[in-house]
């Protein structure tokens, strides 16, 4: 049997958490022979239904689940984790913009982020679900200076999975048959869902789509399905976000399949031209714990304005939380 391995979760009271954990004890984000130690952090406020939720977790027997421990400060919550999912925070309610999160919510972060760097494990793998995730994810990885900014990753996987279910609804192909669906930039509506090195059944799928779909119907329902299910719920996807997270920290952890190309916000190289330093979704393959960007992408006009543009929103969004970058981490990070 393996040595279990320690997963922080912040807003672990919250929606997407009460999915997400149950699948963390099943197994389905590491794996079905990895125990795993949950250590479980909320507000003060929200320890007594955190407490329940323990409850039920422990009530379900799971095999894989060593412990769960609960916590009201991330000093503690994050002691010595090997994963954390840095996901509760503010969120937005109907009517609200992202970036009106942005001051709310970096704050948290940069707290976050002092925390992973002085109490986890040194090769901790953060991944930011708490809006707006690109730019909090910065926050993070600016005020751990101990810690690589790879070591720190955001959320486009729940924009990859809807562009393919919505894709796949449209053109009567299993999501399982399409590949090559990537998500460049941000969290947000600027975000670009690219279809041009998309496949169906391992063929090129532009030549089948119309143009005026892609544009006018097809990008902005997933640059807005995250606003159109809070409409109609009244609170921001859950199921989905939970399942998004664990694609996401199955495939950084164990690995993509043989040729699959995934989309993770991670911290620019200046691949692609892309300032250095932001938290921006590309293209990668993961291996062996880590991830390295698809290079070589040929970019026609379209594309490269739709990267520069969703670019330009997150050099905007870090500019308004410069006060919470440390400047000595401006160089190494
Ligand atoms: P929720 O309100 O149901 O739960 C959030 C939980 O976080 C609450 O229980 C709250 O008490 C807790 N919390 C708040 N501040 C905290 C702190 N400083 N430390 C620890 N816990 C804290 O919200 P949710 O639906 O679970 O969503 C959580 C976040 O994820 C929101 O910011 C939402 O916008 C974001 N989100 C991101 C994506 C993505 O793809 N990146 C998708 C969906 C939701
Ligand atoms: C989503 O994409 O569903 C969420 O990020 C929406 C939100 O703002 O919580």
């Amino acid at each position: 049997m393996r040595r279990p391995i320690r997963i922080a979760v912040t807003g672990a009271a919250g929606s997407i958490a009460s999915h997400l954990l149950f699948k963390i004890a099943a197994g389905e984000m590491f794996g079905k022979d990895q125990p795993v130690i949950l250590q479980l952090i909320e507000i003060p406020q929200a320890m007594e239904v955190l407490l329940g939720l323990a409850m039920e977790l422990e009530d379900c027997a799971f095999p894989l689940l060593h412990t769960i421990t609960l916590h009201d400060n991330v000093e503690e919550g994050f002691n010595n984790v090997h994963y954390a999912l840095l996901i509760g925070a503010t969120p937005r309610r109907p009517g609200m913009e992202r970036s009106d999160l942005l001051e709310k919510n970096a704050a948290i972060f940069a707290k976050q982020g002092k925390a992973l760097n002085d109490f986890a494990n040194r090769d901790v793998k953060a991944l930011i679900v708490g809006n707006p995730a690109n730019t909090n994810a910065l926050v993070a990885a600016r005020n751990a200076p101990k810690l690589s900014p790879s070591q720190f990753t955001t959320l486009t996987r729940l924009d990859q999975n809807r562009a393919v279910g919505l894709l796949a609804n449209h053109t009567g192909v299993n999501p399982k048959d399409i590949d090559g669906v990537i998500i460049w930039g941000n969290h947000s509506t600027t975000q670009f869902p690219d279809l041009y090195q998309s496949t169906l059944y391992g063929r090129p799928a532009m030549p089948v789509i119309p143009m005026d779909w892609y544009t006018e119907t097809y990008m902005p329902a997933v640059q807005r399905r995250g606003a159109a299910i809070l409409d109609k719920r009244g609170v921001s996807s859950a199921p989905s976000a939970a399942q998004a997270i664990v694609d996401h920290m199955h495939d950084w952890a164990l690995g993509t399949k043989p040729g699959q190309i995934v989309s993770m916000g991670i911290a620019s190289d200046g691949s692609y031209g892309i300032a250095k330093g932001i938290y921006y979704s590309f293209p990668v393959r993961c291996d062996y714990g880590r991830y390295q960007i698809v290079q070589g992408i040929d970019l026609n006009e379209f594309q490269q304005s739709m990267l520069v543009a969703t670019e330009a929103e997150l050099l905007e969004e870090r500019a308004g939380v410069d006060h919470l970058l440390p400047k000595d981490t401006e160089a190494t990070h």
